[in-house]
């Protein structure tokens, strides 16, 4: 039988609750389709770090390295100070796996509520393409005279040529797939230096493969189109930052966090790809049953998919898409249906054939 190593880092708040969900339905898979999924879970976030100090130990990083593929809940805890466990343990991974992907779908499912009036299936389906290993988040940064009125800060961001080009190919690819149309995000009326190396390098990629087209927007009016005409999109790519915020917004336009899925890839697969939702800890929520595991099952059904279980994958994602009309107007805090409740009923439905 086919068997695919997979580490789980439940995380904080509502990141265990929903990848166990997540796990959950992903084993059915596994049983529907004739493969195991090996788990092994890791014990890592704010209680670890609350109770050792310790982030991410080098020996657990080593560890990790082992499996085919991490399946993440959330990190971030109100008892830690900010940054401690989001840099320390999601960037790390990102950076040090260089999982210079972060793919994340924004789609419409029929029958699922969103706030956006008119807005149909046909209407919502594109992909963003996330740089997820430079810009701000991996810029030099520094402080002068903190605490003072004299107080300075800087953060830099760091954009090399091979990595945008590098993003750049596989949004490419993916448009290539799709729709045959890429759109770059960016905000290079302001952001002149970066912003002339992102569209320079994202032009000269398209322009090599001839069959895709390509638009630009910038940032600010992104989340505009975003709102008021997301079928305009297809496939976009845009750094690091821009990619984090409108991913929210985009997670908002397709009936909330609770629903919204990311995969940080390795598409080299020199190091393991890791799968988690677009949406936080929640600690608002955590402990009461009422996050919504969608987002975490569908990114389990994003780790399916690069395990090249495609049917498996496309089971998981067919049953999120049964379960969730189910849950109505409230597809999301007080659904009406505890975290547990909608991952049984996913877990049934691809056991039975969904
Ligand atoms: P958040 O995504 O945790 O929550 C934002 C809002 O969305 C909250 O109202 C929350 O209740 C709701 N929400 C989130 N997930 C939901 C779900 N599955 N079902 C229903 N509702 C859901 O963002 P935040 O509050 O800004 O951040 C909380 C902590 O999480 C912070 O420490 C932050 O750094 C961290 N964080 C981690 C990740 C990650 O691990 N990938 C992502 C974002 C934020
Ligand atoms: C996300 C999160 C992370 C990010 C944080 C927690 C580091 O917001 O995955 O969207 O900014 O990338
Ligand atoms: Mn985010």
């Amino acid at each position: 039988m086919r068997e695919h190593r997979v580490a789980v880092v439940g995380g904080d708040g509502v990141g265990p609750e929903v990848t166990v969900e997540a796990a959950k339905v992903a084993h059915a898979a596994g049983e529907r389709f004739g493969f195991r999924l090996a788990t092994s879970d890791y014990d890592l976030g704010g209680d670890r770090y609350l109770r050792t100090g310790e982030v991410l130990p080098d020996a657990v990083e080593d560890e990790l390295r082992g499996h085919d593929v991490i399946l993440v809940g959330a990190v971030g805890s109100p008892d830690v100070p900010p940054g401690v466990l989001e840099r320390g343990l999601l960037l790390r991974l990102r950076f040090e796996f260089d999982q210079y992907v972060n793919l994340r779908p924004v789609r419409l499912l029929p029958g699922v509520p969103t706030p956006i009036a008119g807005l149909t299936p046909d209407g919502c389906d594109l992909l963003v393409v996330r740089e997820n290993t430079e810009g701000l988040y991996a810029g030099a940064g520094g402080h002068l005279y903190r605490g003072t009125p004299s107080e300075v800060a800087t953060q830099e961001s760091l954009n090399t040529r091979r990595g945008v080009e590098r993003v750049a190919r596989f949004a490419l690819r993916k448009a290539a797939e799709r729709r045959g149309h890429l759109t770059l995000c960016h905000k290079t009326n302001v952001l002149t230096h970066a912003g002339d190396l992102w569209y320079r390098t994202v032009e000269e990629v398209v322009a090599e493969a001839g069959e895709v087209t390509m638009d630009y927007a910038h940032v600010d009016a992104m989340c505009l189109y975003l709102v008021n005409d997301p079928g305009r999109f297809d496939v976009v790519v845009t750094d690091n930052l821009f990619g984090d915020i409108i991913t929210d917004l985009g997670a908002a336009v397709q009936g909330g966090l609770g629903l919204a899925a990311s995969g940080n890839l390795n598409p080299d697969r020199a190091a393991p790809s890791m799968f988690e939702p677009v949406h936080g800890s929640a600690p608002d929520i955590a402990g009461t049953g009422a996050a919504n595991p969608a987002a975490a099952v569908l990114s389990a059904a994003l780790m399916l998919e690069h395990l090249g279980e495609t049917d498996a994958a496309t089971a998981v994602e067919r049953s999120v898409g049964r379960v969730l009309p189910e849950l109505g107007a409230m597809a999301g805090p007080q659904m009406g249906y505890s975290t547990s409740q909608i991952g049984d009923r996913m877990a049934g439905l691809v056991a039975d054939g969904a």
